[in-house]
């Protein structure tokens, strides 16, 4: 089996080297566009195999679609990343259009392929790739409620001085200031976080949360990578070994939490059929609230593409 990873700058790179880790596949193809770079990294990765005890292949190639033939998996990190002062928002009409060209060579060549889409805004993003390929909403979606869930889970276990690794929780909504991580649905090995922590940690956390992106561009001058990487790797592993985990996931909604048509993070399954189910939780009416306002700016950033007409398809 093949993975694909279309992008080997820092995030792109990062998914290739977990995949390898994981010997999920036996050959990952790293594209890119800038000639060498891909071929460099990969043969790095590859060097580490000896040390790290890996046998998956890394190969890089220069924008060689027909290296990725067959592919069960593209995970889409093309694009521009932030720099500081800019919003997700802010570099759609770019990516918009590396996207809809990377989607498009893709799936010429993996037609079955299952699409993850972690450029930004990443909403959008994904409803690109769902134009592009001409596929459904449950084969195409995006990678953000893994990254953003992983924040809340870091913060949280910062504060408790606990593992990270007992901290489950869910979040919502777009990947931008409007996402709404769910306070109410998260437990320390089961025990509640409202009886752990007092409301104003946890809204100070939830705070921190919605703007973790922004913060490490602030700190770095660039976006993210380490985390990002390792999100979309964890759902490349979901659906390879078909294990239906329940994770944030941005996906196109058809009615789901009374919402249509809009490119959004919430829970679902995630299996070799990609995604296997959307779960519908109960939310309050102020979750629900927040979780329509976030549905609100992400349409308005759909708008922005919609007006770009790329695309006389829908999905
Ligand atoms: C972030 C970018 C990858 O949140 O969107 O770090």
């Amino acid at each position: 089996m093949k993975i694909t990873v279309i992008g080997a700058g820092n995030v792109g790179a990062t998914c290739a080297d977990v995949l390898a880790h994981k010997e999920l596949v036996k050959d990952v193809i790293l594209l890119d566009i800038k000639e060498g770079m891909a071929e460099g990294k990969a043969l790095d990765m590859w060097q580490a195999a000896a040390i790290e005890n890996y046998d998956t292949r890394v190969t890089g190639v220069t924008n060689d679609y027909e290296a990725t033939a067959g592919s069960s998996v593209v995970v889409i990190t093309s694009g521009i990343p932030r720099k500081p002062g800019m919003s997700r928002d802010d570099l759609i009409s770019t990516n918009a259009k590396i996207v809809k060209d990377v989607t498009e060579n893709a799936v010429k060549y993996s037609p079955d392929a299952k699409i993850i889409v972690v450029a930004n805004p990443l909403d959008v993003m994904t409803y690109t790739a769902c134009l592009a390929s001409g596929k459904d909403t449950r084969s195409v979606f995006g990678m953000a409620g893994i990254l953003d869930t992983a924040r809340f889970k870091a913060f949280i276990a910062t504060a408790l001085n606990c593992s990270p690794k007992d901290v489950q929780t869910l979040l919502m909504g777009g990947h931008g200031d409007t996402m709404v991580p769910l306070p109410r649905y998260t437990t320390v090995s089961g025990i509640p976080l409202t009886d752990l922590m007092d409301k104003e940690t946890i809204d100070a956390i939830v705070d921190r949360t919605r703007k973790g992106g922004g913060e490490l561009v602030k700190l770095m001058g660039t976006s993210a990578w380490y985390a990002p990487g390792a999100a979309a790797a964890q759902m490349a592993e979901s659906i390879i070994r078909d294990q239906h985990r329940t994770f944030p996931v941005c996906v196109g909604l058809k009615g789901e939490y009374g919402i249509h048509d809009i490119f959004l993070g919430v829970p679902v399954k995630l299996g070799l059929n990609g995604i296997e189910e959307i779960i519908e939780v109960e939310l309050t009416d102020d979750e629900k609230k927040l979780l329509d306002e976030s549905a609100n700016a992400v349409k308005g950033v759909m708008g922005i593409l919609d007006d770009m007409k790329f695309f006389s398809n829908k999905c």
